[in-house]
């Protein structure tokens, strides 16, 4: 009796080994790796391509950790690119939009380029109007990354670091960054985002990926249904800084409580439409709990059926409707994106931070380690 129980406990490990065995084999399929041109300084630039069961694929490439393409299909199963972007370097060396790029250090404005921190007042470049924008001049959307394969069990994952220099753009401090991009087989893209400091400074990293979920160069985005899971939000001023209130969204074109179409309420006579030139706003979260994901945002286009819902662990979201966008930017597969042709949903710490001790610190100090999660996860609706 003992030796047949041992038999089938020998037998029982060993099948439990193979089936681990072939299981992480399997979701450790290497990622197809191609070159795609070279950065300003002739540096190769590489394109990763992550792919789940369902055949879901997104393309991301070293230059800016940019999502280059993410390909996911509608309620007839037939697949679209849902992201804007450019088919080479070329575009995104010209690129003013930050399609589908890492943002950092501060993604969104900081005011006048400037801020205090620990008694010492820094300064950062104005590379918008007389404000801070995503980082600067010379912003994570324009480094180059150093890229891993790190598929796991969640299936493709894609590590990306950069080491941010003690200074650069103005910012205080060393910072380690570590950015990485996985394809569930549940097709979510799921971004977590880690750094550490050797001097205090500010973090805010976030993507800045142009979604059309008709398939990029497909249209506007106007008749996209939006649900945004936030009460308040934080209106601007005339450089689309914060004047530091949290408004109720209550009874004006910014509750997107209930699913409404991004472009009902876009042309109203709205003074903080009309500072944005559509929306270019923060919405603060209601579900936010740090270091918790809580879904933040859910958009519907009916025509594809297709469904987008952002989890994110951060505080607030910066939806933007592609107001900047002119048709002059030459997009993929000979595209043109006209004004509205992609929505943002930034997951991020609010904007100008630094200058607002009323809003969520973005202070990262020597020893403390950032981490926070943001998901884009795609289904469809019949
Ligand atoms: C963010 C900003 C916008 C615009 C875009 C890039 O979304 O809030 O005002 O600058 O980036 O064009």
């Amino acid at each position: 009796m003992k030796l047949r129980a041992l038999a089938i406990a020998a037998f029982l490990f060993s099948t439990t080994l193979v089936s681990v065995g072939s299981g992480a084999a399997e979701a450790k399929s290497k990622m197809n790796v191609q070159p795609f041109g070279k950065t300003s300084d002739g540096q190769p630039v590489e394109l990763y391509t992550l792919k789940n069961k369902n055949g879901v694929e997104a393309g991301i490439i070293t230059y800016g950790g940019i999502v280059n393409f993410l390909k996911v299909p509608d309620h007839a199963g037939k697949f679209a690119d849902v992201v804007l972007g450019y088919d080479g370097m070329d575009g995104y060396l010209q690129d003013k939009s930050y399609f589908g790029a890492l943002i950092g250090r501060y993604g969104n404005r900081i005011a006048k380029g400037e801020y205090k921190l620990g008694g010492k007042t820094y300064n950062v470049p104005k590379n918008n109007g007389e404000n801070s924008l995503h980082g600067g001049i010379h912003g994570f959307n324009s480094k180059l990354w150093t890229a891993h394969d790190v598929a796991g069990s969640d299936g493709h994952a894609l590590e990306l670091t950069y080491v941010s220099k003690a200074g650069e753009e103005g910012y205080p401090g060393t910072l380690s960054v570590k950015v990485v991009y996985t394809l569930t087989n549940s097709n979510e893209l799921k971004i977590d985002y880690s750094a550490t400091t050797d001097a205090e400074t500010v973090v805010n990293l976030t993507n800045h990926s142009y979604f059309n979920l008709a398939g990029q160069g497909e249209g506007d985005i106007l008749q996209h249904q939006l649900t945004l899971h936030a009460d308040r939000y934080t209106p601007v001023d005339a450089g689309l800084i914060p004047i530091g209130e949290l408004a109720s969204v209550k009874g004006t074109p910014f509750d997107f409580q209930t699913a409404t179409a991004m472009g009902a309420r876009i042309a109203q006579d709205n003074d903080q439409l009309k500072l944005g030139k559509g929306y270019d706003h923060n919405w603060v979260l209601v579900a936010h709990e740090k270091g918790k994901l809580a879904l933040a945002a859910e958009v519907y286009e009916p025509r594809s059926g297709r469904v987008l819902q952002v989890l994110t662990m951060e505080p607030g979201v910066q939806f933007y409707t592609g107001n900047f966008l002119d048709g002059t930017a030459h997009g993929k597969a000979g595209k043109v994106y006209n004004q509205r042709y992609g929505f943002c949903l930034e997951t991020q710490h609010f904007p100008d931070s630094p200058n607002h001790p009323n809003f969520p610190s973005t202070v990262l100090k020597p020893g403390q380690h950032y981490h926070t999660t943001t998901v884009y996860k795609f289904s469809v609706k019949p």
